[in-house]
């Protein structure tokens, strides 16, 4: 396995070094000056453009340039937004806002809110953008997404260019001198050809053929890379991970997925024992998955480039956990993957759920109730009636409230009521 991806040792350390993005770089050089005279023209921008154009690269470089210190957070991390409002709100004059302790603050990819699970988010950025004392740039794939509305409105929108053919060919020639890898120009044409304005994905490409090969023509190119497709289905994925004879492409299925990471763990931990027959192979996987998993972690505290490493180790580590697929006469197996079980669970307690809210207002309807009350104090005794009027489904739910009078309530704090109703099942079981 690799040390390092390439596309990170070689991401550009200052904005000279970027390529292609010549307006958003002057606009922003622009905009840092208006900070450091003390009258800056807004506090946010926004870099909007498709994935792999260097929207990260460019904030990192620009807090480099700047000599400034870089707060970085992933937006959808929203646990990390307080801390960064603290800093933001701390007041700093001009001279200590540049050159050391001054501050820049990138909150990225900010299309990756969930704005119904993570409802609070977007106005937490809003708010530390209209109190902030320091700049901040966002980052989003696509700005104009409707979740992104009110965001929109407070901040400066900059947009970032595809990378034409000529800029991606410069920096791949560039990375091949540096690792001594021996290129022909129309296999590196052929990359960028591919690669469809995305840095991250060329530069994937170019590290998966030269590592193996040690040289890129336009043959390899040809029957190696894929071309930048849509995404993959879970079981597309799974499939590809477990099938994949190179390095790359179990790689690729990892990182092309349209499951996002989390999920993808418990896909790969529910069919790993699926795929493998081998009971060193299940531990091996299970081991790559786990240290995936520490790497995920630590990722979410800040570290976002490790998060190359969990692609790593869920794609390619999980791929060769198979100890057979070196011997030569490996071949694939089909096997019928199944889905996570906890993804089996939610979408089952959901249904019960669902039944028990139905059949709470109706009682209550009829008994002239709240529904809460009417799980509280008629649910648990309609197993021992004779009602007319409820679905099979809803009487299971029903008798079996003693489970369900607390699931009911996704936060488990309905008061005294539920305290009562989960005393009683105490002392039940006792
Ligand atoms: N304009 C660019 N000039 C030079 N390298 C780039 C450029 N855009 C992307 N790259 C390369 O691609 C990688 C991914 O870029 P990144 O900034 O992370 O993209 P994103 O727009 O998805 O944030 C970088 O690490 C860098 O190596
Ligand atoms: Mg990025």
């Amino acid at each position: 396995m690799s040390n390092l991806q390439w596309f990170i040792k070689y991401r550009p350390k200052s904005l000279a070094e970027v390529e292609n993005q010549e307006e958003a770089k002057e606009e922003l050089k622009s905009w840092m000056e208006s900070w450091i005279q003390g009258k800056p023209k807004y506090k946010a921008v926004l870099l909007n453009g498709p994935p792999g154009v260097g929207k990260t690269t460019i904030a990192e470089a620009l807090a480099r340039d700047y000599n400034m210190e870089l707060l970085e957070m992933n937006a959808s991390d929203s646990r990390r937004l307080n801390d960064i409002r603290e800093i933001a709100e701390r007041a700093s004059t001009s001279s200590s806002l540049f050159g050391r302790g001054g501050r820049l603050i990138l909150l990225d990819e900010v299309d990756g809110i969930n704005s119904r699970q993570d409802a609070g988010a977007i106005p937490g950025i809003l708010d530390v953008i209209e109190r902030s004392k320091s700049p901040i740039i966002l980052t989003a794939n696509n700005a104009w997404d409707p979740s992104l509305r009110e965001l929109r409105t407070a901040v400066r929108l900059i947009d970032l260019h595809r990378l034409g053919k000529i800029p991606l060919k410069k920096i791949l020639e560039r990375i091949c001198k540096a690792e001594k890898v021996i290129c022909d120009p129309k296999g590196i044409g052929a990359i960028a050809d591919l690669s469809e304005g995305d840095g991250r994905y060329a530069i994937n490409m170019l590290q998966s053929i030269a590592e193996v090969y040690r040289k890129v023509t336009e043959d390899l190119v040809k029957d190696l890379v894929r071309k930048k497709d849509r995404t993959l289905d879970p079981f597309e994925t799974l499939r590809g991970i477990f099938w994949a004879k190179y390095f790359w492409q179990a790689r690729s299925a990892s990182t092309t997925s349209e499951v996002d990471y989390e999920l993808l763990m418990r896909w790969l931990s529910e069919n790993v024992p699926v795929q493998f027959d081998n009971a060193e192979d299940v531990f091996r996987g299970f081991d790559a998955l786990s240290r995936a998993s520490i790497f995920l972690k630590r990722s979410k505290l800040g570290d976002w480039d490790l998060l190359s490493y969990v692609f790593d180790l869920m794609g390619p580590g999980v791929a060769f956990s198979e100890s057979s697929k070196s011997s030569g006469q490996w071949k694939a197996k089909w096997r019928k993957y199944q889905f996570p079980t906890y993804v089996q669970q939610m979408s089952k307690s959901k249904d019960s759920r669902d039944a028990l809210k139905i059949a709470s207002e109706k009682i209550a309807k009829a008994t002239h109730c709240s529904s809460d009350k009417a799980i509280t104090d008629y649910v648990p005794f309609m197993k021992f009636m004779k009602v007319e009027g409820f679905s099979a489904e809803e009487m299971t739910v029903m008798g079996s409230l003693e489970v369900q009078g607390n699931q009911g309530d996704e936060k488990g704090e309905r008061g005294k009521e539920t305290r009562t109703t989960r005393s009683r099942r105490t002392r039940k079981r006792t």
